[in-house]
């Protein structure tokens, strides 16, 4: 905590607060015993697309962060993605070369780093719980990107990682950034506030073109290959429904509660005959009051795309479109009542911006458990799709015991892929 190029910074971040203290002054003192931060070291697990995109987010949006630290599968990407950060951030990247840690274990010197305050955890999700329960026990703030479990086994990680940092008062803030985005929460407000009336059912789609497929390279291991490409293998990805539809499927449990049971069918056509994923999922969802949400999510060449969300009540309905494509209700009679654009630039920011001030004002959002449910929603969907069966949320979190992370993984070792489920054969565990 206490190295001479902390307290240099430590020094300024207060010069600037202090400066800044009449508009917001930070809150003196922090619950449960733990010690408000006026300025918040980050360290980053997973330096891909997305992790040094939260990195950039962070640091754009918060004047009072530093990131010191970075962990990668490959040390020299970590190393790369840090040349581009310290370009954007310079005062702000301060991350030496002994702080680079590569291979499965490098995020474990991230997590136990003196330095590190809140921990970024951006890798394929299969991680996703672990890391998660290991960093709150480990006492750090978190942010994790969605979705934050894959599996039954994955969210009982997540609910005791919850419990934990709400008792010692840590924070998690979860990479679902629509929630944060100005148009789904004003939507939803008025759909709280009546304005469709009772909302009743449901369609939310993530249908789009397609998804990248990266090559083995030569001499990689089966498990080197896996994790290289990722999002064809079920348990570092969960299919697309868990991936990338986990998002209309957050918006659902938002407006409706988590539903009581789900129905899917699904197939695959298109995919590489190595992947084990589906390219096409459909779910009814039922939820309490015996409400229906018609889920589908497809991912297939020369298809419609439609990433969209349709809430129908009794009085009207709400359409809130993905990315920045705005939202709006009509009335029964087809009359337009409320529209606003959509902006989820500032929606990515808003996420790091309300984690640090959480932290500094040593009030920790711990936020985990929504989007764990949201994240056991979509694999219950993907159970009952692969499985053929009707699949329950009590049965999901009562009674499953799947568990499809590789607990043991070694990066050299042999891994032969189960191949595709197919309905019938699946079993639910
Ligand atoms: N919220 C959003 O809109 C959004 C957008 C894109 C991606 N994501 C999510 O972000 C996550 C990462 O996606 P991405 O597109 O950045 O993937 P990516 O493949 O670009 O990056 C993943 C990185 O994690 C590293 N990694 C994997 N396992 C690791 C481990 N055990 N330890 C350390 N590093 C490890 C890899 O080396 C890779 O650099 C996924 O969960 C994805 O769903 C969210």
């Amino acid at each position: 905590m206490n190295t001479p190029d902390r307290r240099q910074f430590l020094k300024t971040a207060t010069a600037a607060t202090a400066a800044a203290a009449s508009i917001a002054p930070f809150a003196i003192g922090a619950p449960k015993g733990r010690r408000a931060l006026e300025s918040v070291n980050l360290g980053v697990v997973g330096t891909g697309g997305r992790g040094t995109g939260a990195c950039n987010d962070s640091l754009t949006i918060n004047d009072n962060v530093r990131l010191v630290a970075m962990a990668n599968l490959r040390a020299d990407k970590a190393k790369e993605k840090r040349a581009g950060l310290k370009e954007a951030h310079t005062d702000k990247v301060s991350v030496e070369d002994a702080n680079i840690y590569g291979g499965l274990d490098g995020y474990k010197k991230v997590i136990n780093h003196p330095d590190v305050d809140i921990v970024l955890l951006t890798t394929s999700p299969g991680f996703r719980p672990w890391h998660i329960e290991e960093a709150v026990n480990a006492g750090k703030h978190v942010f994790a990107e969605k979705p934050v479990c894959l599996d039954p086994a994955g969210w009982h990680a997540c609910k005791r990682a919850q419990e934990k940092a709400e008792a010692q008062g840590t924070a998690i803030v979860t990479g679902t950034q629509y929630r944060r985005q100005k148009n789904y929460m004003e939507a939803i407000k008025r759909i709280n506030e009546g304005m469709i009336g009772e909302p009743m059912s449901a369609t939310a789609r993530y249908c789009s073109t397609g998804i990248w497929y990266r090559d083995r390279e030569p001499g990689m291991s089966d498990a080197e290959y896996q994790l290289r490409n990722w999002m064809h293998f079920i348990w570092l990805s969960g299919d697309q429904i868990s991936e990338q539809a986990v998002h209309n499927i957050d918006v659902m449990n938002w407006v409706f509660g988590n539903p009581d049971n789900c129905f899917a069918t699904g197939g695959r056509f298109t995919r590489p005959e190595d992947s084990e994923m589906w390219d096409q999922m459909t779910v009814d969802y039922y939820y309490p009051g015996n409400k229906l949400v018609s889920f589908r999510c497809r991912q297939v060449p020369g298809t419609t795309v439609d990433p969209h969300n349709v809430i129908y009540g009794t009085e009207g309905s709400c359409t809130i479109k993905a990315i920045n494509g705005g939202a709006s209700i009509v009335d029964n009679k087809g009359e337009d009542v409320w529209a606003m654009r959509g902006n989820i630039g500032a929606a990515y920011r808003q996420e790091h911006k309300d984690l640090v001030d959480s932290v500094v004002a040593g009030k920790p959002i711990v936020e985990l458990q929504q989007t764990a449910d949201s994240s056991l929603t979509a694999a219950m969907g993907r159970m009952s799709a692969y499985s053929g069966r009707e699949v329950s949320w009590d049965y999901a979190t009562k009674t499953s015991k799947l568990d499809t992370f590789k607990h043991d993984l070694a990066l050299h070792q042999s891994m032969e892929s189960p191949g595709h489920a197919i309905p019938g054969e699946w079993k639910l565990t």
